[in-house]
């Protein structure tokens, strides 16, 4: 079973154990631009777990490339990071697995805080993402890139690493030379692919011994054009997808559901045959998938990324037929919302990535608990987790008739099915478990926590939505969740959302699916401000495809005889209003937590987690209902709550590690 993935892969002159390879990724774990000790942990996670290859984060070859200016960016040019490539591989020896850096020169793709630094590129055209207006570097600039990944090449192999990825994927520097409408040039560089194939020129000799491959996106019509050019150069390449200049362009980069899950597999058919093997990455999610995507000869190795930041054990567990226990990726890019916000790498469906060093796996205890845990949507789910891993008796009460909480009702809507099915299936294996009860439909009251003997409690009770305080009168009036639970009223239906929230988004796409008319209008900058970009920049163009029209800036003023009135949040004097037979609410949610009152008069230890402490997303509940649940089970047996009940001064829940809300 899933034979192919388990076959050593020849990379040029080096051997990698198995196919499954953990791709270059930010992590926002170096330190002073070099390797730390956080960043060590974090793939030592995964090389224990078993990937073949480890392709360590974007190093820039010069400070000209750096994708940000910020410390926490790899910088391969700087003599010291040597120390930090030793030790990642001699971390690696034991486990025989691969270990290469990303070399890497962004050009025009820069996001650097102010004061910005001065951005260079193939030619002088602007670039509409990071708003960068570049400069075109002159020939002796060019020539001294080609020597700065020389240079860095040269440390990579003094440093002992296998192998080298040169980044021209995504539009990066080198990708900028061979694309037509970024190369304007009269040089030698005017040649498309004379860049790239002057880097691997001088960085071969640079790093004899060593795998030399190049990262490409698969379905660039330029890089199809130069891909033939690379033959007899490189040791392999690696296929991508997405565009760091543009938004549509840069979601799939790290495609989030609905994008096809092996959306990459479609792709790789012009490279093959070229004379290098493939790797090939983008959406593969299942070990499954990504065997008969090799299987097929579509690829020779798989990019897994986000399923080894998910489960690093993934390999292991697909190696030893284990497939139920892989904790799957749900597609949420909080991933890359922590890179893209400068902090430290996270996953929302594992409160351990990135926390390796300070947040260890439970133990098996030898004296269980009777743990109770109310509510079961993410925060609820993740308590009763960690609680049922460590061996202790679990009861999880939850007052409706499924789990899943807000994620589940979301699951209606295309923007949310696949990450709601996967992170319910998750738990669904997390929670199999003798030790564990599931009571679904029961309101826990004191009473019912108290027959249950609970030891303690984690209070998981979610949120509501806010009505607000608009007079609404001539429309019919649903909430978002109402919605998407399945009400409807007929006619034109306008979204009232206060803040670019992703449930107005769900019910607009919904609505429009099933042809009613939609206006989304909202008090934010656009709708879906307060998604990652990524996720953002998918809903928005299908929201557009379905028609759905939008409003910004407008916040909910007030309903009457069929029209919808709002207030323009940046001149409150400007009002508009807008016919409608139907008002949707997205108002914001409060908390739903009247319980932790009768426990604390009780005297039974407890916590509480995710949204009844303050509605946010599905990170936060996960690591606070973790934190949570352990900060109890640390408590002496029969100790009532040490702390008044509130919330807790401390780093924020993006930082590592972070304390749970009480
Ligand atoms: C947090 C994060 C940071 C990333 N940084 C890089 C990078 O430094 N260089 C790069 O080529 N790709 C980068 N990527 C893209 C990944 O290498 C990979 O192509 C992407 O996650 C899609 O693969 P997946 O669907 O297996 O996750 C990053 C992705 C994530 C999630
Ligand atoms: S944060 Fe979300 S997208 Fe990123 S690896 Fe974890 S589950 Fe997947």
């Amino acid at each position: 079973m899933l034979d192919h993935l388990f076959r050593p892969l020849d990379l040029g002159p080096v051997t990698i154990p198995c196919r499954i390879v953990s791709t270059a990724h930010q992590t926002m774990l170096a330190r002073g631009h070099v390797v730390s000790d956080e960043l060590l942990a974090y793939h030592e996670a995964r090389l224990r777990g078993g990937a073949g290859l480890i392709i360590m984060e974007a190093a820039a070859v010069e400070p000209s490339g750096l994708l940000s200016d910020t410390e926490t960016m790899m910088a391969g040019y700087l003599p010291r990071t040597l120390d930090g490539y030793r030790q990642l591989k001699r971390l690696a020896a034991p486990y025989g697995a691969g270990v290469f850096v990303q070399l890497f020169h962004g050009g025009r793709e820069q996001h650097s805080p102010g004061p910005r630094p001065v951005v260079v590129s193939s030619a002088a055209v602007p670039s509409t993402r990071y708003h960068t207006e570049p400069r075109a570097l002159t020939t002796a600039e060019v020539e001294g890139v080609i020597e700065a990944f020389a240079r860095c090449a040269a440390i990579a192999a003094e440093g002992g690493l296998d192998g080298i990825e040169i980044s021209a994927a995504h539009n990066y520097l080198p990708a900028q030379f061979f694309t037509p409408e970024t190369n304007d040039r009269q040089d030698r560089f005017a040649e498309p692919a004379r860049f790239l194939t002057e880097v691997i020129a001088a960085a071969r000799p640079a790093a004899p011994g060593l795998a030399l491959g190049v990262r490409l996106t698969a379905d660039a019509p330029a890089a199809r054009a130069v891909a033939p050019s690379l033959a007899g150069l490189i040791d392999f390449v690696h296929l991508t997808v997405g565009d760091s200049a543009t938004h549509v362009g840069a979601a799939g980069i790290v495609p989030p559901p609905p994008w096809p899950r092996n959306m990459v597999a479609a792709t790789t058919g012009p490279y093959r045959g070229l004379g290098y093997p493939i790797i090939a990455t983008g959406r593969i999610v299942e070990p499954a998938d990504a065997d008969q995507i090799i299987a097929s000869g579509k690829a020779d190795a798989v990019g897994m990324n986000r399923a080894l930041i998910t489960d690093p054990d993934m390999p292991a567990k697909a190696r030893s037929g284990e497939l139920a226990s892989v904790i799957r990726c749900i597609g949420c890019n909080v991933c890359i919302e922590h890179y893209h916000a400068g902090s430290p790498i996270a996953c929302a469906q594992n409160p351990r990535t990135g926390r390796e060093r300070h947040l260890p796996r439970p133990a098996r205890t030898s004296s269980p608990r009777r743990v109770v845990v109310v509510g079961g949507g993410p925060a609820g789910l993740a308590a009763a987790a960690e609680a049922a891993a460590g061996g202790h008796d679990v009861v999880l009460y939850e007052a409706t008739q499924r789990l899943g909480g807000q994620v589940a009702l979301a699951s209606a809507a295309p923007g949310h099915q696949e990450l709601a099915e996967t992170m319910l299936s998750n738990y669904r294996h997390l929670l199999g478990r003798a030790n564990v009860r599931i009571e679904l439909g029961v309101r826990a009251e004191l009473a019912v926590i108290r027959d249950a003997g609970a030891d303690c409690v984690v209070v998981a009770t979610g949120a509501r939505p806010y009505a607000g305080r608009a007079e609404l009168t001539g429309v019919a009036v649903l909430s978002a969740w109402d919605v998407l639970a399945g009400a409807r009223r007929p006619g034109r239906v306008v979204i009232a959302d206060w803040g670019g929230d992703s449930v107005a988004l769900d019910c607009a796409e919904v609505l429009a699916g099933e042809g009613a008319e939609v206006t989304l209008a909202t008090g934010a900058l656009v709708a879906g401000e307060g998604l990652h970009q990524y996720v953002r920049s998918s809903y928005l163009g299908r929201l557009h495809r379905a028609g759905v029209r939008f409003e910004n800036h407008q916040a909910l003023a007030g309903a009457s005889g069929g029209r919808v009135h709002f207030g323009n949040v940046f001149a409150p004097e400007l009002s508009k209003s807008i016919e409608a037979e139907v008002l949707i609410l997205s108002l914001g949610r409060v908390p739903a937590d009247s319980l932790p009152g009768s426990l604390t008069g009780a005297g039974i230890a407890h916590r509480k987690a995710g949204d009844c402490c303050s509605p946010r997303g599905i990170e936060e509940a996960v690591l606070e209902g973790t934190l949570a649940m352990r900060e109890l089970l640390e408590l002496p047996a029969g100790a009532a709550p040490s702390r008044p009940l509130g919330l807790t001064p401390g780093p924020s829940p993006r930082s590592a590690p972070a304390p749970g809300c009480r």
